[in-house]
């Protein structure tokens, strides 16, 4: 798996999003150590609260798979509707949700849609977080 094959999931992705509220479509592809790929959209609630991010609703679904091994994630974003234009980044949530599973050189890309990839990880965007080694485990 390519990261631009990544990046080409989470386009896909991005079309089951429910973002009537904000009318902004996300979508993630999570690959996890093992080879496999667990996709999400960004579900939204008129309590806006609830909302779910794409990057969630991806990780929520691989783990209740049983999956806890994770290599990388691409997420792209934009308005609903249209091809994704701008870089997407991920939100202070699903950056710590991330941390709960991953170590820090999990791979994170961001794609603008034009065939490129921005690559970063998880200890450049989340440094000196709060993490289960904290708790002593
Ligand atoms: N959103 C995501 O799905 N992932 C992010 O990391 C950033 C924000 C969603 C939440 C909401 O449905 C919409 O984008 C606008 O904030």
């Amino acid at each position: 798996m390519t990261p631009m094959e990544l990046v080409n999931l989470a386009i896909e992705a991005r079309e089951h999003a429910y973002c009537p509220y904000s009318g902004f479509a996300v979508g993630a592809a999570l690959l996890t150590k093992g080879g496999k790929v667990y996709q999400g959209a960004n579900i939204e609630n008129v309590s806006f609260g609830p909302t779910n991010c794409a990057e969630r609703t991806a990780f929520f679904t691989a783990v209740f798979e049983g999956e806890r091994e994770f290599e990388a994630i691409a997420i792209v974003g934009g308005k609903a509707g249209e091809p994704v234009k701008e870089l997407c980044a991920p939100c202070g949530v699903c950056r710590q949700v991330i941390r709960e599973f991953c170590d820090d050189d999990f791979k994170i890309y961001l794609s603008k849609g034009d065939g490129t990839y921005f690559e970063s990880n998880l200890i450049n965007m989340l440094p000196f977080s709060f993490s289960k080694s904290n708790l002593g485990d």
